[in-house]
């Protein structure tokens, strides 16, 4: 995440500090309110409507898949067995799994990793929608993004420009209203030293 601060702060996104968080963190909190690699489109909707995020969020946000690797076993059932009869999921790219099979044989070592934007994961822009559009998305919630009309009209939108700079005031606009979710005041919680861990 560091990234984006360094991305934003300058101009585009002025980033709210001093979040306060709780104190408390539970994995049991995570169901149903994180997002899995495996969520369809209604599900993805359904969990970003729950903070208030509109399905122009979920895509933008997702965009944020510009950046950094994924684990073989978040993917790994859509090259080996998608429904169970050794297949391949149709909806990805089949050029595509043939190389995230060579990555990501099966069974996959557990510490191996995959770029999630292929050529670009150390770049922040606009490319993740570039290739989400080839169905080279990683993770089923990638795909799904583009079983649904708007979402996959939104995603078009976000790739087709001629640079990054509307997604980049998306991305902005949309990260506030996440960062804004269950945001703590006065003196319950606690301003984390560190974003992943209490104090
Ligand atoms: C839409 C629902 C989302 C799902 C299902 C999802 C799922 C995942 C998964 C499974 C990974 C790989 C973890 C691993 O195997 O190590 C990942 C990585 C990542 N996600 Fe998401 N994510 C979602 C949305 C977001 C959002 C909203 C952001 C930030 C705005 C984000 C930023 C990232 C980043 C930066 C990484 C790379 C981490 C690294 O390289 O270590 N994701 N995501």
């Amino acid at each position: 995440m560091e990234h984006f601060y360094d991305l934003f702060k300058q101009d585009k996104w002025d980033v709210l500090t001093g979040r306060r968080d709780g104190k408390i963190s539970l994995a049991s909190d995570v169901t149903g309110n994180l997002p899995s690699p495996f969520s369809d489109f209604n599900t993805l909707r359904q969990i970003f409507a729950n903070k208030n995020l509109n399905v122009n969020d979920l895509v933008v946000l997702s965009g944020a898949h510009t950046l950094g690797v994924a684990h073989c076993g978040a993917f790994s059932r859509r090259l080996f067995n998608f429904t169970g009869k050794g297949d391949t999921d149709p909806s990805l790219n089949a050029t595509y799994a043939e190389t995230l099979k060579k990555q990501c044989p099966n069974p996959a070592n557990p510490s191996t990793t995959v770029e999630m934007d292929p050529q670009s994961s150390l770049s922040f822009d606009n490319h993740y929608f570039a290739i989400l559009n080839q169905k080279m998305g990683l993770f089923q919630s990638d795909a799904a993004l583009l079983t649904d009309r708007n979402s996959a009209k939104i995603a078009i939108q976000l790739q087709s420009k001629p640079n990054s700079d509307n997604f980049f005031s998306e991305f902005g606009k949309s990260m506030k209203k996440m960062g804004a979710i269950g945001v703590l005041t006065g003196n319950v919680g606690e301003i984390r030293k560190n974003c992943r861990q209490v104090n």
